[in-house]
């Protein structure tokens, strides 16, 4: 990673400074209510460094068309809960009703805009041509009215939209701290990992965790990967034992048009790495509703695979006990039927005993680990899914491309911001 800045280099008091977050988080389908907060508790020791700025905040929520695309109120009403300090709200985002509600702001105030995707400049200049978002009025008018950018939004630092990317050549980008807090405990695990490291792969998202697998085994960061779930199905399937043509079938149909890249990354990893992969034994047949164990030898079935065998789950206890790092990313089985749910938190569970720094994807892992209390157990639980998996990918994040860029650019204006902290 290259020189970025952060909060710690500058002194922002009596600024105006733009923070964008990704508080997108799991809403109530009825009233709006938030299921998860954790997304914005996450943010709040970056909020509290900045008590003496106007500080104007930036999130998404969802995207047009899906159900729990809102406008951000409820947001500001939650982070005031949380702060124990007044939050207000604009329904606008870069118009005239913003601009007033800016330009009645004092210092110590904090202001939430609306939903960013409500924008359509948001939605439709993605680029990896950070310059020309630049002529985007979204960009002109927020960086016209601020001093610095802060990007605490590690969760969607993926994205190559207007408020993560677009203002990196307009202001002094700097990274807030859960962003700092991020990508030092994933460089951790990546790059210091503590022997022996193992990664726990799971979930129906099967695309993403091969690349993840690739980049682990390629970089030599991992010295095993236990598959679980849709994962491990796919690695039973392409090392030749026929799962069975309903759960064949259930995983070409999430994989669409990723099907056959899949399949070839799978076998090639099958036929490098064999010796580091560590498939189930058994697995738990969803039959008629009640859980059937079997061993993989009595494979195919008529039936789907709903969690991983009892014995292969506990083949990870004892692994996840052994390990000096962990990466987990994805539920076991499907975890929201108590059937169903073993080997998920019996994994869960033996992370949160085990002594290794445990890692954990954002995602399905990470909210349940959350909903448990098990956070603290946890040495990190990230905040972003697709973000930290592509981290973990060893893929560059715009997000933090932008920030470089800005270190290098503004340089000398942020040392003019730290100047002013000696
Ligand atoms: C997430 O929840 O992963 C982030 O908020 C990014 O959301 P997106 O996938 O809709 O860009």
């Amino acid at each position: 990673m290259g020189a970025i800045r952060t909060l710690e280099d500058v002194f922002l008091d009596g600024k105006t400074v733009l923070l964008r977050i990704d508080g997108n988080s799991p809403l109530h389908p009825i009233n709006n209510s938030f299921l998860d907060d954790s997304r914005l508790k996450a943010v709040i020791p970056t909020i509290n460094k900045l008590t003496k700025t106007k500080l104007i905040i930036l999130t998404h929520q969802s995207r047009p068309g899906k159900r729990d695309f809102t406008s951000t109120s409820g947001h500001a009403r939650e982070f005031q809960r949380l702060l124990g300090r007044s939050v207000k709200f604009v329904e606008d985002i870069c118009g005239e009703k913003a601009f007033s509600a800016i330009e009645e702001m004092n210092l110590g105030d904090i202001l939430l805009l609306n939903n960013v995707r409500m924008n359509q400049e948001e939605l439709d200049c993605k680029t990896n041509d950070f310059e020309s978002q630049m002529d985007t009025t979204f960009v002109q008018r927020l960086s016209s009215i601020a001093d610095v950018f802060i990007n605490d939004a590690f969760a969607c630092a993926h994205r190559n939209s207007p408020s993560i990317t677009g203002f990196t050549y307009a202001l002094p980008c700097i990274a807030g701290t859960l962003m700092m807090n991020e990508l030092n405990s994933l460089e951790n695990a990546m790059k210091n990992p503590k022997n022996p490291c193992i990664a726990i792969l799971g979930g129906i998202k099967v695309d993403d965790s091969v690349k993840v697998a690739k980049n682990m085994l390629k970089e030599m960061i991992v010295d095993k990967i236990l598959v679980t779930g849709g994962v491990a199905n796919l690695f039973l399937e392409l090392s030749g034992i026929n799962i069975g043509e309903i759960n064949r079938n259930f995983l070409k149909k999430e994989l669409g048009n990723k099907w056959e890249k899949t399949c070839e990354d799978i076998r090639k990893i099958i036929s490098n790495y064999s010796e580091k992969i560590i498939m189930p034994t058994d697995v738990a047949l969803n039959v008629n509703g009640k859980r059937i164990d079997i061993g993989i030898s009595q494979l195919p079935t008529e039936y789907q695979i709903f969690d991983l065998g009892i014995q292969s789950t506990f083949t990870a206890s004892s692994e996840i006990k052994n390990a000096g790092t962990i990466i987990l990313n994805g539920p076991a089985g499907v975890f929201e039927l108590d059937d169903f749910k073993f080997g998920t938190m019996e994994i869960i569970n033996a992370c949160a005993e085990s002594k290794a720094f445990v890692v954990v994807g954002g995602g399905h892992t990470a909210t349940l680990i959350n909903n448990l209390g098990l956070a603290k157990q946890i040495g990190h639980v990230s905040t972003g899914g697709g973000a930290c998996l592509e981290f973990l990918a060893g893929e560059k994040l715009f997000g933090i491309k932008s920030l470089e860029i800005s270190a290098k650019r503004f340089g000398l204006t942020i040392k003019k911001l730290q100047r002013e902290l000696q």
